[in-house]
């Protein structure tokens, strides 16, 4: 039986052309094959754009602001993450969603292509939160350093080069939000952005409230902001991710928690590395209405 050590620090593996995390490449059988529930709730992302923020505000509205019933479970066994596998290890997240009473709140970074089909013909609504592709680069750096599931990310210059590449886990940031962004057209989606929800978190939540058909008092809506607050989640043990084993996150490297910023991009780019980057950036980004705020 494969050791976890089997899948730390291993290449990215492609699956029908994106790459994903090696570990969870395996038998990819169980997601194509997944069976979605109407009422399942998926929150999907390209990773480091704010999806533990939005499954933890998404479980606070879910229970009503009751803050105790919140802190029942780590953050990834209450809104498991779909294509997570650590084969011989660690339940797959298709095995702990079975075990989640309904409604369901399913974490995913698939590309709307890799997506169980069975999420699209249920009708399931889907939350999708992006973030400026400069502020996750860097998060998504200082994660890889911290993650042993992913292999090392080399040289701040050389990742951000595999960046624009479209060389992380999940692919092309690029392709992801624009592909997200298109499907909001035929299916029930609520596109969020980060930096929105940093600037107004009441505003946003609210917009969630109002998406999940939910009716709140003002206090309770107040109370949830307050409990999801970068602070709060950064002490809060079933947020922070210190509960995952410390075989796969050294949270003394990077802690998951790290910033919770939008513009902290400035304290990492180049001027010649943003010159390149908003060069390309146009390119790749000409054939969407799509905008996104690299600062607040
Ligand atoms: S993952 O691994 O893909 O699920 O990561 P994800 O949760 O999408 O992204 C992690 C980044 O989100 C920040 N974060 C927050 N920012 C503001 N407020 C709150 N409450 C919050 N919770 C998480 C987290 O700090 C990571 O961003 P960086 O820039 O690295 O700090």
């Amino acid at each position: 039986m494969a050791t976890p050590d089997d899948y730390l620090r291993k290449d990215w593996q492609m699956v029908r052309g994106v790459p994903v995390v090696c570990a969870f490449s395996f038998n990819w059988d169980r997601i194509d094959n997944f069976q979605s529930r109407p009422d399942d709730i998926v929150i999907s992302t390209f990773p480091k754009s704010g999806t533990t923020w939005v499954c933890e505000i998404v479980d606070m509205i879910l229970h009503e602001g009751d803050s105790e019933k919140c802190k029942r479970d780590a953050i990834f066994n209450k809104v498991p993450m779909l294509e997570f596998a650590v084969p011989g290890k660690m339940p797959a997240g298709t095995e702990q969603l079975a075990q989640v009473p309904p409604p369901r709140v399913v974490k995913t970074h698939l590309t709307v292509d890799l997506l169980p089909k069975s999420f699209w013909e249920n009708g399931c609504k889907m939350i999708y939160v992006a973030r400026n592709a400069k502020d996750v680069a860097v998060s998504f750096y200082h994660f890889d350093l911290m993650n042993k599931l992913h292999p090392e990310p080399g040289s701040w210059d050389n990742y951000l080069k595999k960046f624009m590449a479209g060389w992380t886990a999940f692919g092309s940031w690029y392709d992801h939000v624009k592909t997200w962004w298109n499907k909001r057209n035929e299916h029930p989606i609520l596109y969020l952005f980060y930096e929105d929800i940093k600037e107004d978190p009441k505003r946003e939540i609210k917009k969630i409230i109002h998406f999940l058909g939910k009716d709140l008092e003002e206090s309770t809506v107040d109370k949830i902001v307050q409990n999801t607050s970068f602070e709060i989640m950064k002490d809060n043990p079933v947020t922070n991710y210190r509960m995952a084993p410390s075989t796969v996150m050294d949270h003394s490297v990077s802690p998951f928690m790290r910033k919770g910023l939008a513009g902290d991009w400035k304290n990492h780019f180049t001027v010649a590395q943003n010159e390149a980057f908003d060069e390309d950036y146009k390119k790749k980004m000409a054939n969407t209405t799509l905008r996104f705020r690299t600062e607040i």
